[in-house]
Order: C-alpha cells, then sequence, then structure tokens
C-alpha cells in the first residue's frame, strides 16, 4: 500500500527501466514481406504502402542487400504474374516471378531465409483464392491440387518455407504429403491459420493485384468476431503437420493471438498487415503521429501478446530502430 509500494521506483531511469522490460523486440524476430513482379527493370513504389516496391527479379539485388544489411533474418514473397486465368496455373509455373526470385535470392545471399506465400488469388482473372465452379463458389477439394503444386514449385526453386493462405480446408494435410512425396519433407509450413475476412488487407489488394473481381473472402476467411474458430483451425492445422501457426491481421486480434499462443506449442506468427501499416505511414505524413514510436508501440505489443515473429512491412525501419541507441 501507498506510501511504501511505489512502482515509479522501477521508472526512475533509462537504465533501470531497461532492466524490468518484459519483452524485447529483437530483429531476429521479423520479416520482411516483398512484391514480385513479372517483366524487366520494373521498380516502382506501391502507392498505398510507402517504401514498398514492386520489384521485377532483376531488381531485386539492391534491395536484398538492405535485408542483409539490418540483418532481417527473413523474407516473405508474393507473385505478380505476367498472365492470370481461371486456375492461377502461372502460380505453379517453374518460370513465375516467385519461382524465379526464389532462385535469384538464394543465388544473392544464400543464408537469408525464404518464405513464399502460397495462394492462388494474385493468379487467378477473378482474384479469388481458389478455383470456382460453375455458380462463382470457391472449390475447397480441387483447389488443395492446385496449392500444391504451387507449393511444390516453390519448394523446388529453393524456398525454406512454404506458407498457405489460401484457407481451404485441408491444405496443410494436402501440402504436406505432396511436398513428402516429392521428396522436400525437410521444407516446413508456415501455415496461415487464423486469417480472418479483413478491412486491413485493402493496401494489399491494391500491392497484389488480388481483389476480387465479384463478392468477398467471407466464404473462406474467418468472421472477426470469433475466437473459438481460431482453436479449432489453428488445431486442424497442426495435425495436419503445420510447423509454425500464424494469426492474422495483428493489431485488432491481439487476444487472438494471446489464446492461440498459450494453447499450442509451435512457433507462433503474427501478420502486421498493410492496412495496419498503411494507416501509421499515413497519420505519420500528417504529423499526427510519430511514426517509429508508433511503430515499434504496435510491433512490441503482438510480441507481448504473444506473437514469436512478426511480419511487418516495417521489418527494415524496425532493425534501423533496434540498433540506434534504445530509448
Ligand atoms: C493472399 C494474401 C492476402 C494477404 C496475404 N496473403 C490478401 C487476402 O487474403 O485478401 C494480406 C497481406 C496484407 O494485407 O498485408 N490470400
Amino acid at each position: 500500500m501507498f506510501p511504501q509500494s511505489r512502482p515509479r521506483r522501477l521508472r526512475r531511469t533509462p537504465q533501470i527501466r531497461r532492466m524490468v522490460r518484459e519483452t524485447q523486440l529483437h530483429v531476429a524476430d521479423l520479416v520482411f514481406p516483398m512484391f514480385v513482379v513479372a517483366g524487366q527493370g520494373v521498380r516502382a513504389e506501391i502507392g498505398s504502402m510507402p517504401g514498398n516496391f514492386h520489384l521485377s527479379v532483376d531488381q531485386l539485388g539492391p534491395e536484398i542487400e538492405r535485408v542483409v544489411a539490418a540483418e532481417v533474418p527473413a523474407v516473405l514473397l508474393f507473385g505478380l504474374p505476367e498472365h492470370k486465368d481461371d486456375t492461377g496455373s502461372e502460380a505453379w509455373a517453374a518460370t513465375g516471378p516467385v519461382q524465379r526470385a526464389v532462385a535469384e535470392i538464394k543465388r544473392l545471399a544464400p543464408e537469408l531465409c525464404v518464405i513464399t506465400d502460397v495462394c492462388l488469388c494474385e493468379y487467378t482473372s477473378h482474384g479469388h483464392c481458389g478455383q470456382l465452379d460453375a455458380h462463382g463458389e470457391v472449390m475447397n477439394d480441387a483447389t488443395l491440387q492446385l496449392l500444391s503444386r504451387a507449393a511444390v514449385s516453390h519448394a523446388q526453386a529453393g524456398a525454406d518455407i512454404v506458407a498457405p493462405s489460401d484457407m481451404m480446408d485441408g491444405r496443410i494435410g494436402a501440402l504436406r504429403a505432396a511436398l513428402d512425396e516429392a521428396d522436400l519433407s525437410h521444407i516446413a509450413i508456415m501455415s496461415y491459420a487464423v486469417k480472418y475476412a479483413s478491412g486491413f488487407y485493402g493496401p494489399f489488394r491494391e500491392a497484389a493485384d488480388s481483389a476480387p473481381q465479384f463478392g468477398d473472402r467471407r466464404g473462406y476467411q474467418m468472421d472477426p468476431a470469433n475466437v473459438r474458430e481460431a482453436l479449432r483451425e489453428a488445431a486442424l492445422d497442426l495435425e495436419e503437420g503445420a510447423d509454425f501457426l500464424m494469426v492474422k491481421p495483428a493489431l485488432s486480434y491481439l487476444d487472438v493471438i494471446r489464446t492461440v499462443a498459450d494453447e499450442f506449442p509451435v512457433p507462433l506468427v503474427a501478420y502486421n498487415v498493410s492496412g495496419e501499416f498503411a494507416m501509421v505511414k499515413a497519420a505519420a505524413q500528417r504529423g499526427w503521429i510519430d511514426e517509429r514510436r508508433v511503430a515499434m508501440e504496435i510491433l512490441t505489443s503482438i510480441k507481448r501478446a504473444g506473437a514469436d515473429i512478426i511480419l511487418t512491412y516495417h521489418a527494415l525501419d524496425a532493425a534501423a530502430w533496434l540498433k540506434e541507441q534504445p530509448d
């Protein structure tokens, strides 16, 4: 009781504050997402995501150098193909943007961990995450085969980890079986296990040119109101062989991160998504918030909630901020 108990004693100097700090963000926790496009000589800033670029494979060098210099341990690759079609066939083409980018990154920086996003929405003409039936419904089981082909092609190109983000039922088991069959049992699966149908993906859909041409994704992504369902999704994916579980988005779902982290003994990944990044950028550009302070507060809160790994468009900035004088 006051006056004996005075919590402010532990806040008195920066040294004491650092000693009693409970959560420490490390550069090794961060993954930097990148967008690779078909073609040559493309380096175009993504309007809705300042500081992030569409890059063709021949332009990857300087960006990969920045990642390596920042000591960020991993990148997550998204691909924008030359042509889209009904089934998203460029998703598993050996000459697709992701497959070529993986090989190029492994040549440039063999030690950098390369994670590939496995989904069809960037590759399908209709923008949905799977193959459609005659009524425009995504066909779950037919889609599994296409996703498996994409995952195997990424791994054959040299990816270390494949990350399916489609939310079809049974996809982790299908991918695991396909990878094992192709002698790729050493390749890990990072499952977007708990992925909500979220408005926070807005800027990404411009970045990946992957907006659904009709309808929305509520028939396969989760309802933002649900958390018990998150446990069920996570349990299924673990049973099917997921090596990592992901919760996405992060900021409006810190309770979900905590719940999944407490329940399952595997590395937990949180995706600090495009809309979360864009809100910080936009407010900072207007001078309404301090970007560094807010971004670090957000990343720390995601870690405090229970995430081990954070996918974030702020990865390179955060790495630089962590290297500077700590506060
Ligand atoms: C593909 C995919 C999406 C994101 C990652 N993978 C978009 C979506 O599901 O609509 C979103 C990433 C972000 O917003 O930063 N299915």
